[in-house]
């Protein structure tokens, strides 16, 4: 009779499963991708906590972290999301050997690993975070054509009590059934990033101040900016998912426009006069000539990032008020620039894109400029509030500084 019921039981828990695949099939932004990928994995075993690794060239990296414990105790342990942390592909590491051998693993207590492994488990998040790893479910993330994009790690399954338990045969099927599914989305939501990124790298070709790494930077400190915004605003949680799945990738498209400028202007290395400057500016009414009348949502998000990033809080940024731009007959250059937009004119997600990007120039070290020390720009920021900034937006900003500085360091070099 158990048998029958098992049977019944693991038939509802695939079932289960197929739909899960279906929801995640619609997540554009790969960062919203994982967190989702995560935590319906977690799900299915009650677990804890949990990573995600992603094959970058010959290399593990790490790209996000899921863990209810540390959450609970710190709520700003999010820092931990954008720690930098790259893996060989081989035996010595838990989630290397999964990636080279291909095969899911399930580990009872990764304190007590068995002599015969070639593998050792790295205590060193344990130490930083005070958290006790113990069971582990470890599987690789396959395409269907056969490559492998990454590695799925679930730790600490939680029985029906709630006590730490080791995973089940059950689990590992169910997970590694989802894990095939995840892979062929996340590798979807890879090439769509990868092609964003090929079209920032058009604009730096133009001009080098805008890099992949800026953009990055950009996107992710928009998203998490609009998180603690929303959240303070108790914004329910789906609005904000949904937003945050077209934010990222509008907030690093910001300055795309740039490709429309000349390179006597973009290249000069002498300040620019009153005409060259006006015609530079002139790069955020192109950046949303690129994305307007489009069919997809994400690309409206994109117009209004490209066209109002420059706008100031107190009206006095630029292209302000202007008339209809959605029409390709009307050159650019004709486009006569209007009254800045102020305060709530400025839709919200230019406001966050304003304050990542200046934050992110300050803190930057160009040729004719050093970086900004800490307390020198965050002073800045301060004084702006109310001025070039939205002061509420400024707020959200400083309550989740850690987490822009862990950022900052993921996003440093390549
Ligand atoms: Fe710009
Ligand atoms: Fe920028």
């Amino acid at each position: 009779m158990s048998e029958i019921m098992n049977h019944q039981q693991h038939k509802e828990n695939i079932i289960e499963i197929l739909k899960i695949n279906e929801k995640i099939s619609h997540i554009k932004d790969l960062d919203s991708l994982l967190d989702r990928v995560l935590l319906e994995a977690r799900a299915i075993s009650n677990a804890d906590a949990g990573s995600i690794y992603l094959v970058k060239g010959d290399k593990l990296t790490f790209e996000y972290v899921q863990n209810d414990t540390l959450l609970q105790k710190d709520k700003r342990s999010k820092k931990y999301l954008y720690a930098k942390q790259e893996i060989e592909i081989d035996n010595a590491s838990i989630s290397g050997y999964v990636a080279l051998n291909r095969k899911p693993l399930v580990i009872d207590d990764v304190y007590r690993l068995p002599d015969d492994v070639p593998y050792t488990f790295n205590r060193s998040f344990d130490e930083s975070s005070s958290y006790h790893t113990r069971s582990m479910l470890t599987v690789p993330l396959i395409t269907t054509e056969d490559k492998i994009t990454g590695v799925l790690q679930i730790i600490n399954a939680r029985n029906k009590e709630g006590a730490v338990a080791p995973f089940s045969k059950e689990d590992e099927i169910l997970v590694s059934l989802f894990a095939n599914q995840a892979a062929m989305a996340i590798e979807r939501a890879r090439m769509t990033h990868e092609l964003i990124l090929r079209m920032i790298k058009m604009a730096e070709l133009r001009d080098p101040r805008e890099t992949g790494l800026h953009a990055n930077r950009v996107g992710t400190y928009a998203i998490e900016i609009y998180q603690r915004w929303a959240t303070r605003r108790n914004i329910p949680d789906n609005e904000i998912k949904r937003v945050k799945d077209y934010l990222k990738i509008a907030a690093m498209l910001h300055d795309v426009g740039k490709v429309a400028i000349t390179d006597t202007i973009l290249k000069k290395k002498a300040r620019l006069n009153k005409n060259e400057r006006d015609y530079m500016m002139r790069h955020t009414i192109y950046g949303c000539r690129f994305f307007i009348n489009s069919t997809f949502k994400e690309d409206d998000m994109a117009a209004e990032i490209a066209l109002n990033h420059h706008e100031k809080w107190d009206g006095s940024g630029y292209p302000g008020h202007i008339p209809v731009i959605n029409c390709d007959d009307i050159d650019v250059n004709e486009i006569p620039f209007g009254p800045g937009k102020k305060g709530e004119e400025i839709p919200l997600y230019a406001r966050i894109v304003s304050l990542a990007d200046v934050y992110d120039a300050l803190k930057t070290k160009r040729p004719y400029k050093d970086c900004w020390d800490e307390d020198e720009t965050l002073a800045y920021i301060e004084s702006e509030k109310g001025k070039q900034f939205d002061p509420e937006v400024v707020e959200a900003f400083m309550e989740i500084y850690d987490v822009i500085q862990a950022i900052r360091d993921k996003y440093s070099s390549e």
